[in-house]
């Protein structure tokens, strides 16, 4: 509210003697003066008195201190202004400035900052600009140091790349000068708010009831499953819910780079990597932890992505009695998945042949499932591929599911449909063996969906919980 307050003042507000400006201009007087304000009232704050302040007292003391720093500037504020001000001070003093109100706001997935002056906020999978400015680069800048010194780091031109989680869990990165070229930019993924369920997947279209029953039992049956997808297209979210159909009971260690996976369930161990810090503390990569965890007696091992040398350990892994275990790769299909892992098998040094490094993948994989992001910011599973062996040393794999995409609709958003392709898993068999039926019918040659653009605006529906899984297989 006070944003729109201070925003709309396509004319000055009441009380503002100055002519009128255009917005950004407003906008960027408004954060000048709250810097030089926030700069004097850091000089001014007791620190060591603020802990033990309430909310409310905390409140009183800035709004106290700005309006005396106003009168000494001569500056009169309309109150609605005011209080935005004293809003903005204190997320100033102790959170992300001009940023706080999209943490704040439940839609926000991505707040992306190039610069002092362009920021883009990602609401419901569609990336806008906004009208939030910085004042300059100094104050940027001094908001990353502050994310980075949270988290015991430091970013200065020595070290200008850092990464952190805030408290609500969200996922920093930040990368200044002079690696930056045009000013700090700021990347943030926000985790804080309610991650996305199966039943979400369900009504925004993502994938249908058919590919879900399909791994559910894939997953349930301890089959290896690799996910694959461009960045931003869903991949994390997808291991997260994908994980669900571990049965309870089984011992899980995650591996991440940043610990994004929130696996609702007991008995699961969470590792994180550590890079090289400035104070000398050695790196610990996910390599590492991979051949840590295999230390732990784990069920099965869920590694966040696969990006490197690790790809090795985490296949050997999938081969010998860790059956079960998950990953992401980043990669633009099924099959350039596995060209991928190849390449970071051979990152571990060991000079296989190629002939080896193809037949360790074929044994450890079975199903590549990739997700893509498509126009108007809709993700879907647009293929379902099994590898079923591999032939005078090329993969052989048959797709299972896949999505046609048809056309793109009058919001802009891509439409099609998903269909099954008739070949029925080889696996079905192995799962049968142990109790578990995929029903012939299910992998029928057909068209599976109306061809149809379900977009972000179904997602009110699932919000209220009025769709449930059972409804739909
Ligand atoms: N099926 C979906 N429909 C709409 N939005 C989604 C869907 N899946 C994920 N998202 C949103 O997209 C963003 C990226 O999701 P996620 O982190 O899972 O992707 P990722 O592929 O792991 O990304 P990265 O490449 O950065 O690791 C998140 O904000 C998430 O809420
Ligand atoms: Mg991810």
């Amino acid at each position: 509210m006070f944003l729109q307050s201070f925003r709309s003042a396509e004319r000055p507000p009441s009380g503002h003697a100055e002519p009128a400006l255009p917005t950004e201009t407003v906008e960027a007087d408004f954060q000048r003066l709250k810097t030089g304000i926030h700069r004097e009232l850091l000089d001014s704050l007791d620190l060591s008195r603020i802990t033990g302040l309430s909310d409310e007292e905390l409140r009183e003391d800035i709004r106290h201190l700005a309006e005396g720093m106003l009168r000494s500037r001569n500056r009169k504020l309309p109150a609605i202004d005011e209080d935005r001000l004293v809003d903005e001070l204190i997320a100033e003093s102790f959170g992300l400035g001009p940023l706080e109100p999209y943490m704040q706001d439940p839609d926000v997935t991505d707040i992306l900052v190039n610069g002092p002056h362009e920021v883009y906020v990602e609401r419901l999978g569609r990336l806008q600009e906004t009208n939030t400015v910085f004042a300059d680069e100094e104050h940027l800048l001094q908001i990353i140091q502050r994310v980075a010194a949270r988290v015991g780091r430091r970013i200065d031109e020595h070290s200008p790349m850092v990464d952190a989680r805030l408290a609500d869990g969200s996922r920093v990165n930040a990368i200044i000068a002079p690696l930056a070229l045009e000013g700090p930019v700021l990347s943030i993924r926000r985790f804080g708010h309610r991650p996305l369920q199966v039943s979400d997947l369900l009504v925004r279209g993502s994938i249908c009831p058919e590919m879900l029953k399909l791994i559910e039992a894939a997953v349930e049956g301890r089959i290896n499953v690799l996910i694959s997808g461009g960045t931003g297209a869903g991949k994390t979210t997808f291991l997260n819910n994908v994980s669900r159909f571990i049965p309870a009971g089984e011992r899980l260690v995650t591996i991440e780079d940043s610990a994004e996976l929130k696996l609702q369930r007991k008995h699961v161990v969470k590792l994180e990597t550590r890079p090289k810090s400035a104070e000398g503390t050695a790196e610990v990569a996910q390599r590492d932890l991979v051949r840590n965890a295999l230390r732990m007696r784990p069920d099965r091992i869920i590694l966040g992505e696969v990006r490197g040398s690790e790809a090795l350990d985490m296949l050997q892994a999938m081969n010998t009695g860790h059956e079960g275990s998950l990953t992401t790769i980043h990669a633009n299909d099924t099959r350039d998945a596995l060209s991928r892992l190849e390449v970071m098998v051979s990152m571990a040094g060991f000079d296989l042949p190629v002939a080896v490094t193809r037949r360790y993948i074929a044994s450890a994989i079975t199903l590549v499932i990739h997700l893509a992001r498509l126009k108007g910011g809709v993700r879907r599973v647009t293929r379902i591929s099994e590898i079923t062996a591999l032939d005078s040393g090329e993969y052989v794999i048959q797709d299972l599911f896949g999505f046609q995409q048809t056309g793109i609709d009058d919001r802009g958003i891509a439409r099609g449909h998903f269909y099954a392709t008739g070949n029925r898993p080889q696996f079905a068999r192995r799962l049968a063996d142990i109790g578990i039926d995929l029903p012939t019918e299910l992998f029928a040659a057909r068209q599976l969906t109306p061809d149809s653009a379900v977009g972000p605006l179904s997602y009110t529906a699932a919000a209220e919980g009025t769709i449930a899984l059972e409804d739909h297989i």
